[in-house]
């Protein structure tokens, strides 16, 4: 069947040919410049037994705000999203990450369960206002949030996990927002440098490896364009291309500090962490249709990626050109791309209408949970091939990946992540077989966490949290063991044994959901240890007391 005959409209974006926008020219600049990207071969193949190379590193991930909790402890500062996160009928049922899964609290627990995994490395994110409350470094430094972050990374270290640190994942302190407009403004570029520097020299002796950014595609679309995330402006046509270009301005200031002040002393290396759903042609036999899938990853990966690599940028070229040591890669899912045939209103510009194509999706694909994520494996071979052919082959960590369930009730047995895992995994394990220089892999995520606008509704964890207890107790989902054993193997030893790790690990999650099960139980007998004894025993020595005046004065 034609691909064209099995996909169905998800999304239509409207018809917009003049983009007002000095960044849509360099996009379609680069569009002219792809190199060898051979976008007619589509090898889907069958699973592949082998091996990753020698010193793959496996991990898995976490951010700031989507785990800590702890938001006005210690001395830290107010977040844009824990403003944003407080409004009313932002965030999926009002839930905030005020708390989240407590792991400010629980460094020695969390490190416990990555040790379990027997995990190579772990990524995590610093919260700028929890170092630099007002986010401005001259203001004032917070040594206790610095205190939290040397002992996370101590006990990582000792614990043999290579820490990989994003210096931001989204959490913007809420003054600079306030004051400047956050990144509307360019003096973000300065005030983002110093936070950095600060991390830098803090923690840069056992730091080898540091993000700027985390998906500044996500921060500049849904932050400043369409208002979903943190601060929530509704710019629309300007807001998310002054975001973008004050980003990567700042990534290579960042990244040009590391190299002159610090890079000899540490030698540790700098890189970004973009994100990008795969764009497929819905025919790929039609040039329109190719030319639509290309913009729809230029408007993802190209947008930060070609400056940054390319330095095809206005002005700053050679300043922005190779700032990135090492590139990192979070994806989790595709979409068929077809050219747009049905012109619409050219008023109002958007970041979305600028791409002018229509986004589709098969049915047939897997979408155990979030709304748009679909189960592709394919896709993730497809854009890492796009990568190493148009940046020069650079040097990957693949920073997040992964899946979510929506299903409320407790459930470990996650069938379909091992499914997904395992997928996906294999086709990168293609794509090194293809030539990429893929060096480590990122489960997303290690915890159940906040999922921002979604709140606790949608759960990417590898371990489930259990939210409604206010210790936030993990419980392994079946995922762990089957994750595990890719990790222990480096890969996937023959179809026999791997057949065997999926029943084991399924085995194994019915235990842990008869303990999830208790629990309700165990927040109870809690609940009688905290509140109620010593209310009774409060309540004993009153009474006591009082018998015993009585007593006393009946003698007298
Ligand atoms: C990308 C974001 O960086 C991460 O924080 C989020 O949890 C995942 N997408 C899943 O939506």
């Amino acid at each position: 069947m034609e691909q064209n005959q099995t996909v169905t409209v998800l999304q239509a974006q409207e018809y917009h040919a003049a983009p007002l926008v000095c960044h849509v020219f360099v996009l379609v600049l680069c569009l002219s410049s792809a190199e060898d990207f051979d976008w007619t071969k589509n090898d889907h193949g069958s699973f592949y037994y082998g091996t990753f190379p020698a010193g793959f590193s496996w991990g898995a991930g976490s951010s700031a705000y989507q785990t800590e909790g702890a938001w006005d402890k210690d001395g830290k500062g107010l977040s844009i999203w824990d403003v944003f996160s407080h409004k009313k009928g932002k965030i999926q049922q009002n839930d905030t990450g005020d708390s989240s899964c407590e792991g400010y609290h629980k460094i020695k627990d969390d490190v416990g369960l990555m040790k379990e995994l027997k995990l190579n490395h772990y990524r995590f994110s610093i919260s700028w206002p929890r170092l630099i409350p007002t986010g401005i470094k001259s203001d004032h430094i917070n040594e206790k949030g610095i205190q939290y972050y040397n002992e996370l990374i101590d006990h990582l270290l000792e614990n043999k996990i290579t820490p990989i640190v994003t210096l931001y994942h989204w959490d913007l302190p809420q003054f600079l927002q306030e004051r400047y407009g956050g990144w509307q403004n360019i003096s973000m570029v300065n005030h983002f440098n110093e936070f950095a520097n600060l991390c830098f020299e803090r923690f840069g002796n056992r730091i080898k490896y540091w993000m700027t950014f985390n998906n500044p595609w996500s921060v500049a679309v849904e932050g400043y364009e369409t208002g979903e995330h943190a601060p929530g402006l509704r710019l629309r046509g300007t807001g998310a291309y002054k975001a973008a270009h004050h980003i990567i301005k700042a990534h290579a200031k960042v990244w040009h500090t590391y190299d002159t002040q610090w890079r000899a002393k540490q030698k540790g290396l700098v890189g970004i962490s973009l994100s990008g759903h795969w764009g497929e042609p819905v025919d790929i036999s039609n040039q329109k249709d190719i030319e639509a899938a290309e913009r729809y990853v230029q408007f993802y990966l190209g947008w930060f990626a070609t400056p940054i690599f390319h330095g095809d940028y206005p002005q700053e070229k050679s300043y922005i050109k190779g700032t990135c040591d090492f590139l990192g890669v979070g994806h989790f899912t595709t979409r068929y791309i077809t050219q747009k045939n049905h012109p619409s209103a050219r008023s109002s510009s958007s970041y979305f209408t600028d791409r002018d194509l229509a986004e589709l999706v098969d049915p047939r694909w897997p979408d155990p949970g979030s709304e748009w994520l679909y189960s592709v494996p394919w896709g993730f071979r497809r854009l890492l091939n796009f990568v190493k052919s148009q940046y020069g082959n650079p040097m990957i960590y693949v920073t997040e990946n992964g899946v979510s369930e929506k299903i409320q009730c407790t459930e470990l047995c996650d069938d379909w992540r091992i499914q997904y895992f395992k997928d996906y995994t294999n086709e990168m394990l293609k794509a090194i077989k293809d030539g990429v220089n893929v060096k480590g892999y990122t489960a997303w995520s290690l915890l159940d966490k906040f999922e921002w606008d979604e709140g606790y509704s949608e759960r990417f964890g590898l371990y489930y949290v259990d939210f409604r207890n206010k210790n936030k107790p993990r419980y392994p989902k079946a995922s762990v063991q089957f994750y595990k054993r890719i990790i222990s193997s480096n890969g996937f030893p023959n179809q026999r044994e791997v057949e065997n790790w999926r029943r084991k690990a399924v085995e194994t999650c019915s235990t842990s959901n008869q303990l999830l099960a208790a629990d309700p139980l165990t927040s109870h007998m809690e609940m009688v240890t905290e509140i109620v004894v010593p209310t009774v025993c409060t309540l004993s020595i009153l009474l006591s007391a009082v018998f015993l005046m009585f007593l006393l004065r009946r003698r007298n």
